[in-house]
């Protein structure tokens, strides 16, 4: 790992094994972009990627100059980094280079997450600051490279460096010019109960971009892009990925330009965006973490899942193996009391499950969800001893207790709405939009923070809680606060997003031990900046089997499976009715952090022998499931083969496990190979199917064969005997064990 700064040239290099980012101070001082992609080697000058032409605009207004950090009003006309209203009205900016200096390790970012560094050499950072002396503007740029991922951690901090104040109208984190736009543009698309489908399309001429501006990064698009090469697959050809730390609203964009470039750019979404910036004050983006992969999209999402696991979590539940949980939402709704969960826990236990979550329904008079969000005190109606009497007795089982929280919200029937009604966002001349009946706290304004870290801090150190499951249900309508000047309304969003990251901070800060996972609909604000604070997220509310296949690859593109809580559920399934065996239901949700979401007790007898032995599997490869090596193996996306594969390979290759899914059964198909990846070539495998399901005579399982490595990567495993048969039905599938011998 290196950052080279060649004088004579006036080139910036950071480099480590995996890529390269090359930068350069044009003739004139702007700062253009050389080069991001596979390492080069260091000592060498990059200046000939960008012919001489492009060195300035006089007299060639319009041509793509690489640009690293651009800008608006002089001669670029594509879609600015940085927009800034100036005292007299102007926006025309000017940056040029003024100095740099390079930092050991990764500075932090006031008030929102990023990654970080946690041993000494393991990452080094260049900051370039561009001045604009006209506009007395200073734009701080930062990047990291890490030692050894193929990836460059970018952010900026606007200073106003003047005497009047400036409005910031728009503040990417990053934005990348690339010399060719022969790329598609891969985003997770799609809603609630169908969060983060792979949508993969050509870029063309003019802009495309994704985006939220619902207060939360959403479930309709992620806030993340890739590009990749028509060609690039899985495992071979070139892909860039964009990855935003940020849980508001976000934009990102790509424009192609009549001279065939590309750019895109990253950042908080200038929608509605503004910033006020007085005298000697800076603004701080958002980071973005830029990846790179010459070998497909595997590698892509590796370098993702690596750093999110290791540098973007934190906290006592980064490193540890998450519990196997039952949540009793899909078991109970909002009809339980005490005794009713605790057969569920006690059923729970007895087939081995290790935690048990109490949802929504347990505070205020909350039993539909009309009433009481904002009233944290427990429900006594329901749970006359408290949340500590069930927790006790919970944790008598043997097992651990969690909760359900919605902090962001107050319901119009609550106590809290009845004393704060101003604490609702909303604007005071209008009617408030209702949203499942409830309307967003007003989490800009520092009273409101206070108030849920008391009310909050007093229900977790009432009982041993364990697990929070920190749920956002509603989008922001009506977005204003009064505590705001008009002239800084703009910044109501950021602001909002900025105090959901200080009262979790403040929360994993005073409870260190508890895991918090997040939720928002289900995976509505599934984001990197999310995981900072929360180290695993509830991936959908779509629990059935055939949709988790889609929500689980999609979202492995750029999340780690540690990060996606993945539950089997009863059937018919409660979001689309389908009936799917409870083996396959297992089999999908074992890649992730795994639970249930049922009723224990209304199990037959076969099924909760089952269910035992689906915890056991899962415990005996609790590890490979959560932090093995994840490989995509047949999309869900594509062909119309109605098969989907996939597989975890522990890190040192010497186990495996392979998910092979069946989802409409096809007459007359022969044994098809799936080829594997990521395994020792030189080591011989035993494979052996695993099945939990009791009684089923469709499932015999064949002995184990040995395999090697190579034959299994190159020719690939032999699937056969699944679709064979017309007595094996729609929706079957197979795990296949591979252990080193
Ligand atoms: C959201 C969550 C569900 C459940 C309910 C409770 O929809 O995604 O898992 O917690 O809220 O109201």
């Amino acid at each position: 790992m290196s950052i080279e700064w060649n004088q004579e040239s006036r080139e910036f290099h950071l480099r480590n094994d995996r890529v390269s980012y090359v930068l350069r101070v044009l003739e004139n001082g702007w700062l253009g972009h050389l080069y991001f992609g596979s390492p080069l080697t260091e000592g060498r000058s990059y200046a000939h990627l960008v012919p001489g032409e492009f060195l300035g605009y006089s007299n060639r207004v319009g041509e793509p100059v690489p640009f690293e950090y651009p800008s608006g009003g002089s001669g670029d006309f594509r879609i600015p980094a940085v927009a800034i209203e100036l005292p007299d009205g102007s926006g025309v900016l000017d940056l040029r280079y003024a100095s740099h200096r390079t930092l050991p390790g990764k500075p932090v970012i006031p008030g929102l997450p990023s990654t970080y560094v946690e041993v000494g050499g393991e990452a080094e950072t260049l900051e370039i600051t561009l001045s604009d002396a006209v506009a007395q503007i200073e734009v701080r740029l930062l990047y990291t490279i890490y030692r050894d991922r193929p990836l460059i951690v970018r952010g900026a901090r606007i200073a106003n460096a003047g005497q009047a104040p400036l409005i910031l109208r728009s503040a990417m984190s990053a934005s990348l010019d690339l010399p060719d736009s022969e790329w598609q543009l891969i985003s997770l698309s799609g809603d609630w109960a169908r969060e983060r489908h792979v949508v993969r399309q050509g870029l063309r001429p003019g802009r495309q971009s994704v985006s939220s501006l619902r207060g939360s990064s959403s479930a309709q698009h992620n806030p993340f892009v890739a590009l990749a090469r028509p060609a690039t697959t899985e495992d071979a050809g070139e892909a860039i990925g964009i990855c935003l730390a940020y849980s508001g609203n976000f934009l990102a964009e790509t424009e192609v330009e009549p001279f065939g470039t590309a750019r895109v750019r990253a950042g908080i979404n200038p929608e509605g965006f503004s910033w006020l910036l007085e005298p000697g004050a800076e603004f701080a983006t958002p980071e973005a973490v830029l990846a790179f992969s010459a070998t497909g999209l595997d590698e892509l999402s590796h370098a993702y899942h690596d750093l999110l696991r290791e540098r973007m979590a934190r906290g006592s539940w980064r490193d540890k193996l998450r519990p196997i949980v039952i949540n009793n939402w899909e078991a109970t709704y909002f009809d339980f009391d005490e005794p009713k969960l605790l057969a569920i826990a006690t059923a729970a236990k007895e087939m081995g499950i290790e935690m048990f979550v109490l949802d929504d329904g347990w505070f205020g008079r909350r039993d539909d969800d009309s009433s009481s969000l904002g009233d944290w005190t427990v429900n006594t109606a329901k749970l006359p001893g408290g949340i500590e009497s069930v927790a006790r007795k919970v944790e008598a089982l043997g097992m651990r207790f969690g909760i359900w929280i919605e902090p962001e919200m107050v319901s119009r029937r609550s106590d809290l709405f009845a004393k704060h009604p101003d604490w609702a966002i909303g604007v005071p001349s209008r009617p408030k939009t209702e949203s499942r009946n409830q309307y967003v706290l007003d989490m800009s304004r520092p009273e409101v923070v206070d108030y849920l870290f008391d009310a909050l801090s007093a229900i977790l150190g009432s009982a041993p809680i364990s697990y929070v499951k920190w749920d956002m249900n509603r989008n922001i309508t009506e977005p204003f606060s009064p505590t705001l000047p008009a002239w800084r309304q703009g910044e109501f969003f950021h602001r909002y997003i900025l105090g959901v990251y200080a009262l979790y901070d403040r929360l994993t800060e005073a409870f260190p031990g508890i895991l918090f996972e997040s939720c928002a609909s289900g995976g509505a604000r599934f984001d990197a900046g999310m995981l900072a604070f929360a180290p695993q997220g509830w991936t959908s509310d779509n629990t059935d089997a055939v949709e988790r296949l889609k929500i689980q690859w999609g979202t492995s593109m750029v999340y780690p499976l540690s990060s996606m809580a993945a539950h089997v559920s009863a059937v018919p399934n409660h979001q689309v009715g389908r009936i799917t065996p409870l083996e396959t239901r297992a089999a999908v949700a074992f890649f992730g952090a795994f639970g249930y979401e049922l009723d224990p007790t209304k199990l037959s007898a076969d099924e909760t022998a089952e269910v035992a032995q689906q915890v056991a599997f899962y415990k005996k490869w609790r590890e490979l499931f959560q932090r093995g090596r994840f490989h995509r193996l047949i999309s869900p996306f594509e062909d119309d083969r109605d098969v989907t594969a996939w597989m975890t390979v522990a890190v040192d290759a010497r186990s495996a496990v392979v998910g092979y899914y069946s989802i409409l059964n096809r007459p007359n198909s022969g044994p098809t190979r799936l080829k594997l990846r990521g395994l020792d070539p030189a080591t011989s495998y035993r494979v052996s199917i695993w099945t939990a399901a009791v009684g089923d005579e469709n499932d015999e399982s064949p002995s184990p064969i040995v395999l090697g490595g190579d034959v299994l990567m190159a020719a690939g495993l032999v699937i056969e005997g699944l679709r064979l048969s017309s007595t094996q039905g729609d929706f079957r599938a197979r795990v296949y064990v591979l252990e080193s011998i």
